[in-house]
C-alpha cells in the first residue's frame, strides 16, 4: 500500500533532523551554568543553532499543515470521538500483551486507516497540540516584548518558559515512544522502510 507520499516523507525527514538538533541544543542551554560553561557545545553556540533550526522547523511545520489541508493526508488526523477511549485501550492492550501472544492486529492498516487509534491520538496530540504550543512559547522567548508581564501575579516570561520546556520534554518523550512503536509493524523494520519508500506492508492479520 502506498501510504506515505513524497511530501510527507520530505517533511518527516527534515522534521526528525531538526527536532534532534533542537533537543541537543535545548539540553545544552538547559544545563549550562557558571560551573559548566561549555555543557555539550557552549551557551551562545547552542542558542544560535537552536534559533536557526527552530526557524526552519516552523517553516516545515507550515508545510505539513498546508499539506494535510490540501491533500488527502489530513483525513488520517481526524479523531473520531465515538469509541475513542475504548479503541485506544484495545490497541494499547494489543501492544502490551496481544502482539506477544500472536493475536490478530485489532486495527489492521489499510488505505482508509493508515494509523491505529493509539497512533492517531498521539500524532494529533503531538502535531496539533504540542507543536503549536511549542512554537508559540518559543516565539515568546525569542521576542520577550510580546509576552505579558504578569499573569495572576506570576512572571509571564517564566510561564512561557515553563510551557516551552514542558512541550519540548513531551515531544522528546513522544520521539522515544514513537521510534519504539515504529518497530511494532509486520516486521521490526517494516515501518522504517515505509517512511523511506512510501510503501507499507499489510499488518499480520
Ligand atoms: C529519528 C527520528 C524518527 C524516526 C526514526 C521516525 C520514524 C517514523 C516512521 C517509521 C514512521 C512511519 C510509521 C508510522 O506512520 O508510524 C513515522 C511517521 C510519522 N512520524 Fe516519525 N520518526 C522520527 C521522528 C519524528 C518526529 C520528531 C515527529 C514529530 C514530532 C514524528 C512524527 C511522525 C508523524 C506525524 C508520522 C505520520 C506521518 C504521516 O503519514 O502523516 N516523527 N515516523
Amino acid at each position: 500500500m502506498y501510504l506515505y507520499p513524497k511530501w510527507v516523507r520530505l517533511w518527516h525527514v527534515i522534521n526528525a533532523f531538526l527536532i534532534i538538533v533542537l533537543i541537543i541544543t535545548g539540553i545544552s542551554m538547559q544545563y549550562t551554568d557558571r560551573e559548566n560553561a561549555a555543557y555539550l557545545m557552549g551557551f551562545s553556540r547552542a542558542v544560535k543553532w537552536h534559533n536557526i533550526s527552530a526557524s526552519f522547523l516552523v517553516a516545515n511545520y507550515v508545510f505539513f499543515i498546508l499539506g494535510n489541508a490540501i491533500t488527502g493526508n489530513g483525513r488520517y488526523y481526524k479523531l473520531p470521538l465515538k469509541n475513542l477511549i475504548s479503541d485506544i485501550m484495545t490497541q494499547f492492550r494489543y501492544y502490551a500483551y496481544g502482539k506477544f501472544r500472536g493475536e490478530k492486529h485489532p486495527f489492521p492498516v489499510n488505505t482508509e486507516r493508515k494509523f491505529n487509534p493509539l497512533q492517531r491520538f498521539t500524532y494529533v496530540l503531538a502535531m496539533y497540540v504540542a507543536f503549536p504550543l511549542l512554537i508559540i512559547s518559543g516565539f515568546g522567548l525569542l521576542f520577550p516584548e510580546t509576552v505579558i508581564n504578569r499573569f495572576f501575579g506570576v512572571s509571564g516570561l517564566i510561564l512561557t518558559d515553563i510551557l516551552h520546556i514542558s512541550m519540548g520534554f513531551c515531544l522528546s518523550i513522544f520521539l522515544v515512544v514513537h521510534i519504539y512503536t515504529c518497530t511494532l509493524g509486520a516486521k521490526t523494520f517494516s515501518h522504517f522502510r515505509s517512511i523511506i519508500t512510501g510503501y507499507q506492508e499489510p499488518d499480520e492479520q
